[in-house]
């Protein structure tokens, strides 16, 4: 019974002990760095010392809903960045992670096409079907990071890079 109720605690325990392991190397990579004429000690401890750590990416499964809301967000942002005539919306999804940051902060991997619709009738990018136009089709291949807090109900578009 002892040797149960003892086993319990082990797995946290030892992933405490994995993230200290991290949190050192991290600190290690920073000194390093700081030595090498980069972001000063100062800087690294500050941040190694923060009272929210944040947890390390983890891939997550391209339909997840909240991948999914997260790409709809990078298509929005998309379209609010650019003056083409026609919506473009997510049409695939390569690569998702997630990493705990005071929420949750989605890392993906998309491609981005042009859609039928027009920017200018502002319609539900869910009734919008990609282009079968040869000379219209147009998909970028991007990766946006994506800040979700639910108990503030915020989303943000941290990062946008397409090509
Ligand atoms: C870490 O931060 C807390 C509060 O922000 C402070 O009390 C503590 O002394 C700090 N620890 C180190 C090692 O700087
Ligand atoms: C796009 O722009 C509209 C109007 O300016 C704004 O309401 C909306 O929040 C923006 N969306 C994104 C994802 O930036
Ligand atoms: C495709 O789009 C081009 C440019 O708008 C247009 O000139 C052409 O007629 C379209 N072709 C078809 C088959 O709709």
């Amino acid at each position: 019974m002892r040797t149960a109720r003892y086993r319990v605690p082990l797995g946290p325990a030892s992933h405490t002990a994995t993230m200290q392991l991290a949190w050192t190397l991290l600190a290690c990579c920073c000194l390093v760095l700081s030595a090498a004429g980069g972001p000063s000690k100062d800087f690294c401890l500050q941040n190694i010392n923060s009272s929210v750590k944040p947890g390390f990416p983890k891939t997550i499964k391209t339909n997840n809903p909240g991948v999914l809301k997260a790409a709809r967000h990078t298509a929005e942002r998309f379209n609010n960045c650019t003056n083409d005539i026609f919506l473009f919306k997510e049409s695939h999804i390569n690569r998702a992670l997630v990493q705990i940051v005071k929420g949750l902060k989605y890392m993906l991997d998309l491609d981005i096409g042009r859609t039928t619709c027009k920017k200018t009738r502002h319609p539900s990018l869910d009734k919008c079907d990609f282009q079968t136009n040869r000379t219209l089709t147009q998909t970028f291949s991007c990766y946006s990071e994506v800040w979700v807090v639910p108990w503030l109900h915020k989303v943000t578009v941290l990062v946008l890079l397409c090509h």
